[in-house]
């Protein structure tokens, strides 16, 4: 056996993340560990990989054959163990090549070998069909190209054990494909992966065994040829999940929110990404954005927010009042609500407590003139956290100790808490859970009902046509379709998305 984890136990305050966990890996094998949000995967993971040093955990670790006490990251990595971490950890100052060669730079006689760093870099990137030039600073790339970085970095380490979480949140379809065919060369060379994700189809695509985790337990391992998704969702949850979106009784009123003639061109490259585009949303209407990566979506809501550095023409109306939007700040002041895709970098202040971050657009709301309303925010607050099931000790708990899932479900009741008139959401299930999805569902529905007007883009195309009233499709800046919730099929919104119709 490449790996084995024995009994491994790991507490916080308050919380017992892991509760005597077994789980072993062998050569050449893909072992996915899958459970809802809060389960203790990235824990685990953690721990193996000395983030949690061999003194502050419970159980051993077994590599080949021999146990190891790491006492930090330095020791796993020497040991042939490689991590991709769910909140990505890259430098943003730092070019592309300084991030993935940092700490391990070629060097001569004590000097870095810039020249060669850039070439082994460039190597890496075309393995992975990455077109970005590795002098580029991380700072100037989309979260899913960061993600792609993360990943050339754990392959440039040579590891035996690979550990990926949540690797695909935020890829294109395309790029999924890449990496699959990556992680298939890997098996080749007999590395062990372990391989975190929410998206079972593609746990079910590459994996040779499931390990699944509830509450810090190891509930059950099996070869994947022989079970289904049922039986281990069955598992995750501890109860059966049956239909996944809200039925459709919306009832949209009248247009409030109006778009026209949006362009957006980057800041850098002076390329438009965003191309004349056009929309309305109605009060009590979920308007669905699809389209592939690249296609604008992200820019689009960012500039609408006024969260978009790069030049933005275009009229944006709201109950038919033209707004001026130069900040975030105007954005919200207007009342217009931003879920982003980068909780890291937009979202929430992961050093505050969850009751802060869920307060801090809505703060001026809540407040009164200079104190704020501590009561009030702790009973809104309260409420929204157990709407969405957030995992957490209290109120006060620092966002940052949540698990990913758990913080983006953070973000959403910091918005439901604003009481904007439109919502834009951007990516909202990313790394939630199956059951979490579903709150999540309910709750955008629910918000809908109430007679706010959302906006959602999503990845999923699934859950774009399960919620959607409307459909509009992106392709290379441009809206190339846009559908009722009757008329849109995956395959009519496929074929506008990559303009084959
Ligand atoms: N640094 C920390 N301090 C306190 N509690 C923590 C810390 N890290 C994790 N936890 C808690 O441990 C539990 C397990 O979290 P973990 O991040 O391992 O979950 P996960 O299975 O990776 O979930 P997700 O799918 O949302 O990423 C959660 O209750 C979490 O709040
Ligand atoms: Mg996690």
């Amino acid at each position: 056996m490449l790996l084995e984890m024995r009994e491994i136990t790991k507490s916080f305050p308050g919380v017992r993340a892991l509760d005597g966990v077994t789980f072993d890996l062998r050569e050449g094998e893909i072992h996915a560990l899958v459970g809802e949000n809060g389960a203790g995967k990235s824990t685990l993971m953690k721990v193996l990989s000395g983030v949690y040093s061999a003194s502050e955990h419970g159980g051993a670790i077994v590599i080949a054959g021999a146990v190891k006490k790491f006492s930090g990251i330095r020791d796993s990595e020497a040991a042939g163990v490689a991590i991709i971490f769910q909140e990505l950890s890259l430098v943003p100052e730092m070019t592309v090549g300084e991030n993935i060669f940092l700490g391990r730079e070629p060097r001569r006689f004590g000097i870095v070998q810039w020249d060669a760093l850039y070439k082994k870099a460039a190597d890496l990137l075309k393995q992975l069909h990455l077109s970005i030039d590795p002098r580029t600073p991380i700072r100037q790339l989309g979260i899913g190209q960061q993600q792609l970085v993360e990943i050339a970095k754990a392959l440039s380490q040579e590891a035996r054990i690979l550990v990926l979480d949540e690797p695909t949140a935020a890829l294109t379809d395309t790029e999924v494909q890449t990496l699959m065919a990556i992680l298939e060369q890997l098996r080749q060379r007999q590395v062990g992966m372990v391989y975190i994700s929410h998206k079972l189809n593609e746990v079910f695509r590459i994996s040779d065994r499931i390990t699944v985790l509830r509450d810090g337990k190891t509930i059950d391992t099996v070869a994947t040829q022989e079970t289904s998704e049922a039986q281990v969702i069955a598992k995750m949850v501890g109860r059966e999940v049956h239909q996944v979106f809200p039925p459709d009784t919306r009832q949209p009123k009248e247009v409030v929110f109006e778009v026209r003639g949006l362009t957006v061109a980057d800041a850098y490259t002076t390329k438009k990404v965003v191309k004349q585009v056009s929309f309305t949303v109605k009060r009590g209407e979920v308007l669905g954005i699809a389209g592939l990566m690249g296609a604008g979506r992200s820019e689009l809501l960012m500039a609408i927010f006024g969260a978009y550095q790069g030049r933005v023409t275009g009229d944006i109306f709201l109950e038919g009042k033209r707004l001026r939007i130069n900040s975030p700040a105007d954005a919200i002041g207007q009342g217009i609500g931003f879920v982003t895709e980068d909780r890291k970098r937009y979202g929430l202040v992961l050093e505050q407590t969850i009751v802060k971050n869920m307060t801090l657009a809505g703060l001026p709301k809540l407040s009164g003139r200079f104190v704020t309303n501590l009561d009030k925010e702790t009973r809104l607050g309260g409420k929204a956290m157990k709407d969405l099931r957030v995992k957490a000790n209290s109120l006060f708990t620092i966002v940052g100790t949540l698990s990913g899932g758990n913080q983006q479900k953070v973000v959403l009741a910091k918005w439901l808490l604003n009481n904007p008139k439109v919502l834009f959401l951007d990516e909202p299930t990313r790394g939630i859970d199956i059951g979490a999805k579903q709150e999540i569902y309910t709750q955008i529905d629910k918000l809908a009902q109430s007679g706010l007007a959302i906006v959602m883009v999503s990845s999923e195309l699934p859950e774009v046509l399960g919620l959607a009233d409307r459909v509009l499709v992106l392709r290379e800046g441009r809206v190339t379709g846009e559908f009722t919730r009757h008329e849109a099929t995956p395959e009519i919104v496929m074929a506008r998305a990559t303009g084959s119709f």
